[in-house]
């Protein structure tokens, strides 16, 4: 199978002040899909190239691991934000944010601080782990939480392509306005269907 950019469900300006055109431009259409077109060029011909992208992140590994966890974390991250600023955890998902974490603030600092903090290039994501509990944890360079048998929930891109054009050296501040464009519907229905999450993430390919 070929793997595609998926098409952002936003405009390419939808997101400012958080995100620039700019940013976007740079981050979806040249870094990520640079992986796209890496990962294919690895896969084609071969086994590897039958399997679903979340079965690849589970199975391959060096160069090809790299793109294919690429590929999945930025089209997950897509899906995370959404212009017009951030909708509220309610429902099963707010139930486990507050047995797990007490609060959404108390999991807003949570994961703000494990980001912030994260060494290098890498990922910071709330998960919910193999136990069943709500967790955040972060995966340097292309590390996904998929990994470990945990199931993805939310995510914040901390290389430092995700955010420099913008911010600068700042990782706090795009770490602060992350939160304002959070899109928890997203967050609630991977909660609530994880079979569900590579088709939502995956999308409408883009046309190229
Ligand atoms: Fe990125």
């Amino acid at each position: 199978m070929k793997h595609h950019l998926p098409q952002l469900d936003f405009a390419s300006d939808a997101l400012q002040p958080f995100l620039s055109s700019e940013t976007l431009a740079f981050h979806h259409g040249k870094h990520h899909k640079a992986y796209v077109a890496k990962l294919n060029a690895a896969v084609e011909g071969k086994d590897l190239g039958q399997l679903s992208l979340t079965e690849l992140v589970k199975k391959a590994q060096g160069g090809v691991f790299n793109n294919a966890a690429q590929h999945y974390n930025h089209s997950f991250y897509w899906r995370c934000i959404e212009p017009g600023g951030a909708s509220s955890p309610e429902g099963a998902l707010k139930a486990a944010i507050d047995k797990d974490f007490g609060s959404l603030e108390k999991l807003r600092e949570s994961f703000s601080q494990a980001a912030a903090t994260h060494f290098g290039s890498g990922w910071c994501w709330l998960v919910k782990n193999a136990k069943g509990r709500l967790e955040v944890v972060t995966h340097a360079d292309a590390g996904c939480p998929v990994t470990e048998g945990a199931t993805p929930l939310l995510t914040c891109d901390v290389w430092e392509h995700a955010y420099y054009i913008d911010y600068r050296n700042v990782r706090p501040d795009y770490i602060k306005a992350f939160w304002k464009g959070v899109n928890w519907d997203f967050v609630a229905s991977c909660l609530a269907k994880p079979d569900g999450i590579e088709a939502t993430i995956l999308g409408t390919p883009t046309k190229d």
